[in-house]
């Protein structure tokens, strides 16, 4: 398994989101703790809301256009409706958080 250093733990707010921009779309990084990321696709199942500018709060994200929650941890829309983000496994090593490089290409393939 190899992995892909994204970003720096510091530079994603407690608890908050930022965007990392792929070759195959935007992932949205979830800081939900001191040392606890998560990775989904960043467009909401719903009408395609930018989800790492949604309000981050327990394990959940909201999306910020009209208010869907999502779980971080499975992806799933929580809730009514119907959807399911694309989720990323993540590494953290010291500062750096990475993502597995197999399931970024995966979604390219996709
Ligand atoms: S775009 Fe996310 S709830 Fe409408």
């Amino acid at each position: 398994m190899s992995w892909i250093d994204v970003a720096d733990l510091n530079d994603i707010p407690l608890p908050g989101a930022r965007v990392v921009k792929t070759h195959f779309g935007d992932i949205g990084l979830f800081r939900t703790g001191e040392a606890q990321v998560f990775a989904t696709s960043n467009a909401c199942t719903q009408d395609g809301g930018p989800l790492s500018e949604g309000i981050v709060h327990g394990t959940r994200v909201a999306c910020p256009i009209d208010n869907s929650v999502f779980d971080l941890e499975t992806g799933a829309l929580l809730g009514t409706g119907e959807g399911h983000l694309q989720t990323y496994p993540v590494r953290l090593d010291g500062t750096r958080v990475l993502l597995e490089r197999e399931s970024v290409l995966a979604r390219g393939a996709a």
